[in-house]
């Protein structure tokens, strides 16, 4: 059995790849060539812990794995990490176990390149200028998905906490060597970006509609429950919807499911899954000026095709 670490996947994983191998999986989920029930989430509340357990498996990739995460916000009084992510692949015709790969690289790589495939579909071609805010674990890979598929100028980053925004203003520069602003808040960031990733912990939105220029593409891929959401209603119900899986979505992302409840937009108002635009069932961006929204809750397709793709390079290497 392969045994790798987050330092191992680090090594073997590049973001242009990694795109390639998520749109082929969205791809295959959108023809009926994968199994991916939707993902259990068991509470342990004794210790305020929740276990999130994603199987899938993707018939054109030859991909069978599961991802097990778990969440322990009270770790960090134990200096103890707070999310543990590991990634189980099998064999899919005998069941054998033939890896197991420390996930939480992984796991920003396949966020940050499902975010690479929606930009390529609903951003603008000449988008130049990224926003992200939130600089936090996922922003890195954010960021370098989203200057994969778009040639990006300038990026502006806002956090809330301002050691965090400079760590990753200087980490950015030094990575990427592009132009990277640390601004002071999220409006002096996101006014006049062609593109904004939203990547926080936040439970109420940080977007203001009236910051927004037309023709902006937003990928939000923070607010993970239904009670959280980073986009404020305006922006949900003048934005073409994209999102990685309906029913996904709608058990799951806040800021679909918050304007719903509210009456602001109806189910309807999602105008497509990310699979629908890979195989041109529908149209991405159709116009210079129209909003574009990506909302991701994250899908177990992108950790099997991803961990089936760095057990495919390793084996080549040994
Ligand atoms: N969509 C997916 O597939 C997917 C995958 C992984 C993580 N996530 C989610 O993405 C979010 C970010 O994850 P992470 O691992 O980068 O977390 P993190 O804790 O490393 O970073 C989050 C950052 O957001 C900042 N922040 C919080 N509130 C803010 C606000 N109001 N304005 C600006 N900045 C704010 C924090 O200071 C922190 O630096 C989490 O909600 C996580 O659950 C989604």
């Amino acid at each position: 059995m392969i045994l790798l670490s987050d330092r191992d996947v680090e090594r073997i994983l590049d973001m242009k790849e990694c795109i390639e191998v998520v749109e082929e999986a969205f791809k295959n989920l959108g023809l009926g060539n994968a199994i991916m029930p939707l993902r259990t989430t068991m509470p342990i509340e004794e210790f305020n812990g929740v276990v999130l357990i994603m199987p899938s498996y993707i018939k054109g990739l030859n991909a069978l794995a599961t991802k097990i995460v778990t969440f322990y916000p009270d770790n960090a009084k134990l200096k103890l990490p707070i999310v543990n992510a590991y990634v189980i692949v099998n064999n899919p015709k005998t069941g054998v176990v033939e890896a197991i790969i420390e996930a939480n690289h992984l796991t920003a790589m396949r966020t940050g390149a499902v975010s690479g495939v929606a930009t390529k579909y609903l951003a603008r071609e000449d988008a130049d200028t990224l926003a992200i805010i939130g600089c936090g674990v996922q922003a890195r890979t954010q960021l370098w998905a989203v200057i994969t598929v778009r040639n990006i100028r300038e990026i502006r980053a806002y956090d809330i906490d301002r050691k965090r925004r400079e760590e990753f203003v200087r980490e950015a520069r030094e990575r990427f060597q592009l132009k990277v602003i640390s601004t002071e808040n999220v409006k002096e960031a996101i006014e006049g970006a062609d593109i904004i990733v939203t990547a926080t912990t936040s439970s109420t939105p940080v977007i203001n509609y009236e910051w927004i220029k037309p023709g902006t593409h937003i990928n939000a891929i923070g607010a993970f429950r239904p009670d959280m959401r980073e986009i404020d209603g305006k922006t949900v119900l003048n934005a073409k919807i994209v999102v990685d899986l309906r029913e996904a979505a709608l058990k799951e992302a806040g800021d679909i499911i918050i304007p719903i409840q509210e009456k602001l937009i109806s189910r309807d108002h999602i105008y497509a899954e990310l699979s629908e635009l890979i195989l041109r069932k529908k149209p991405g961006r159709v116009s210079e000026s129209e909003i574009t929204l990506f909302k991701s809750v994250g899908l177990a397709i992108q950790d099997s095709s991803v961990a089936n793709h760095i057990l495919n390079k390793v084996r080549k290497q040994l």
